[in-house]
């Protein structure tokens, strides 16, 4: 018996050494593609990968009918075509050899560059651990591809184990849907620094890292700059004074060149009316900075669901530094979070509070002042029904029910009017930018391309802004 339990145990050790290791040099699938565009060089970079260490090839060109450029990767499991010198606006069309998730011979183009009109969708956790959400990533994935955008952002916390090869699988699967064919903007959330090294995010995402070290980096789309941050590049949940202080000289950059747009990606939950502890720390130095820089917008992740803020730090008098003059403007800040993820519903969301309290500083009293903030359960009688179609958008615990938080009618958080809530739903969604000579739209969508609205239809989530 003893020698079973043994040899069990070992079998069980050598399965999960082989699938705990850096992809390159376990993966077991044949994924992809993704592309990767940078900025700096100018490059595009396919990548896919190979379920062994092997040549794999790649046909590319500008017609789909003649595809006369051939390459082969060497005997790896991380397969990547860079292409420089591309014509803006001109269409390239790629065969890779070794897919799986597609037919062979599927074709896959994409615009070296950026049309008129551009649209950008914003996905965030996707995090797939079960059935059923397996099945609304690949629902959330064929909406984004639906939508056929010109660059996809994706928000972190894509994988749930990052050193389990099997996971990337489970995460890279669906979203080669939509992947392959435009830029794809990926984010090293908590998932993916779960051991604290991002090795297979490195590995995979060849982005224009800030150094050979950084796991944050920014990007440029038509008029508009993206600040892509890591959530966890100075340990868990925490992110460093060094990547704090290249987000200031990225955002004094973009005011140099004159930047039409200007947003913040991060995926941490800066805010939250759900039981979750925020990420105070980073709220101290980051709303402080949009506000001097005034940025168009700030999307966040990780607190599984929908929610939208308009906040005009210090119009209440009460700062996060004693020295800080703030603009007055709102600034959006979104939390995006439900790409595929179960949902914070699962996580008792209806079921308990949290406190949490701020020091902030009274520029009234001139005194510094301890800010108690209750943020508490949600009302489980407060949801639009959707039970008649269970994946719209809800997979697991009240699948259907479309749990909302809407301050006008009941708020559940304490600090709701001080950081100007507007609305919450518990729903599996995406976002757009849609970019046009002098005009940003956003919206954040349903699974079938509808508006968020809110119960009465009079809470649209989205936005026209014009400069
Ligand atoms: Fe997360």
């Amino acid at each position: 018996m003893k020698k079973r339990v043994l040899g069990f145990t070992i079998i069980l050790a050598m399965l999960l050494g082989s699938c705990m290791s850096s992809i390159e040099k376990s993966y077991a699938f044949n994924d992809g593609p993704w592309l990767i565009k940078q900025d700096a060089s100018e490059k595009y970079i396919i990548s896919w990968l190979t379920s062994t260490a092997r040549d794999s090839t790649i046909y590319w060109g500008e017609s789909p009918y003649d595809l006369k450029n051939k390459f082969v990767s060497e005997k790896a499991r991380v397969h990547r075509l860079e292409l420089s010198n591309l014509a803006p606006g001109k269409y390239y069309y790629t065969v890779v050899e070794d897919l799986t998730n597609f037919p062979k011979g599927h074709v896959f183009s994409f615009n070296a560059g950026y049309p008129a009109r551009t649209k950008i969708a914003i996905i965030g956790d996707v995090q797939i651990r079960t059935i059923q959400t397996t099945k609304m990533a690949k629902i959330m994935a064929e909406s984004i591809e639906r939508e056929k955008p010109d660059a996809v952002i994706q928000l972190g916390d894509l994988v749930e184990v990052p050193r389990f090869n099997t996971s990337w699988h489970v995460s890279l699967k669906p979203t080669a849907l939509y992947t392959g064919e435009r830029p794809f903007y990926s984010a090293a959330g908590n998932h993916e620094q779960i051991n604290g090294d991002a090795v297979n995010y490195k590995q995979l995402f060849p982005h224009d890292f800030a150094s050979e070290e950084a796991t944050y980096y920014s990007f440029t789309i038509k008029d508009a700059f993206f600040i892509q941050m890591d959530f966890c590049d100075d340990g868990y949940e925490k992110v460093s004074k060094k990547q704090a202080e290249w987000i200031e000289q990225e955002l004094i950059k973009a005011k140099e060149r004159n930047m039409k747009w200007v947003f913040i990606l991060f995926h941490g939950n800066l805010f939250d009316t759900h039981p979750l502890k925020r990420q105070s720390d980073v709220q101290k130095w980051l709303v402080p900075l949009a506000d001097k820089y005034e940025v168009d917008g700030v999307f966040t992740g990780h607190s599984h669901g929908y929610q939208f803020w308009e906040y005009a730090y210090g119009h209440d008098d009460l700062l996060y530094n004693k020295e800080d003059k703030p603009t007055g403007k709102k600034i959006p800040y979104w939390c995006t979070a439900a790409g595929g993820a179960a949902l914070r519903v699962n996580y008792g969301l209806l079921n308990f509070d949290t406190n949490d309290s701020i020091e902030m500083f009274n520029r009234k009293t001139g005194e510094m002042e301890t800010i108690e903030i209750l943020q508490g359960k949600w009302n489980s009688k407060k949801f639009i029904d959707y039970r008649d179609n269970k994946y719209y958008g809800q997979p697991f615990i009240g699948a259907g029910k479309h749990f909302y938080h809407d301050p006008s009618i009941e708020s559940y958080c304490s600090d709701n009017e001080r950081l100007g809530f507007v609305y919450g739903e518990q729903t599996s969604h995406y976002m757009l930018i849609e970019l046009e000579e002098g005009k940003c739209h956003i919206s954040a969508r349903y699974s079938d391309g509808k508006v968020l609205s809110g119960p009465n239809k009079d809470k649209p989530q989205e936005w026209t802004f014009e400069k």
